[in-house]
């Protein structure tokens, strides 16, 4: 299943072609692969078509990547299809992923889809008229620790909740999205309500301290001259 679903209808793009950018990249992952095995850059090449077209693949800017490549059409389509992270229709400029597997579902994805719905008045699948988000659900995007999960476009935003959600909302269509990360403000995926374990410092053992400790040095003997050096 391709990621965002909707009937609205909408135009192919006659043409498409790699800016000189975009060309000169496509030529960098071509070269990670032996020669003659060149097809296999084919999911790098889609995706880097889909970031040029503004977060969709037309099917013309598919067949430039499958004459690119060397490979037949149809075989770019197949595999365009199969993959969620390609959008086969236009999406919103704000591409939102809510994850609702089973740890984010734990952790209230729920809340989370709820709040797009609501705020955005879409359901998954479906763009606001304005064309800013589109909404989609998705599998699980490997950051269960900081679960539940949204991701913006490239962006992970972590620790959601409805009202998080929402002050997100307000901040992208307001132009200011925040920092990515933790919305919760917790360091990285450290433990919500502080350590538990390792709190402390451990003392240093004591062949530590023997190998940092300075040798005494010998006091000269009354009369005696202090050796220099
Ligand atoms: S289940 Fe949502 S990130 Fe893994």
């Amino acid at each position: 299943m391709n990621s965002a679903q909707d009937n609205t209808p909408f135009e192919q793009p006659a043409s498409f072609e790699f800016t000189a950018e975009n060309r000169e990249k496509a030529g960098w992952y071509i070269a990670k692969y032996p020669p003659g095995r060149q097809q296999s850059a084919v999911i790098s090449l889609l995706y880097l078509a889909q970031t040029q077209s503004g977060g969709w693949l037309p099917q013309a800017a598919m067949r430039h990547v499958g004459d690119v490549l060397g490979m037949a059409h149809i075989r770019v389509y197949e595999v365009a299809t199969f993959y969620t992270m390609f959008n086969l229709r236009p999406v919103g400029r704000y591409f939102l992923q809510a994850c609702t597997t089973t740890p984010c579902w734990l952790r209230g994805s729920d809340e989370v889809v709820a709040a797009c719905e609501r705020k955005l008045g879409i359901h998954m699948g479906g763009s606001t008229t304005d064309g800013l988000f589109t909404l989609t659900e998705v599998e699980c995007l490997g950051a269960c620790v900081n679960a539940p999960i949204l991701q913006v476009n490239d962006d992970f935003y972590e620790d959601m909740d409805g009202a998080l959600t929402e002050q997100l909302l307000d901040a992208l269509r307001d132009g200011r999205p925040p920092p990515v990360g933790s919305m919760a403000g917790r360091p990285d995926s450290a433990p919500v309500g502080g350590k538990t374990s390792l709190t402390q410092s451990p003392e240093p053992p004591p062949w530590q301290a023997a190998l940092t400790e300075k040798p005494e040095e010998k006091k000269p003997e009354a009369g005696e001259t202090p050796h220099a050096g």
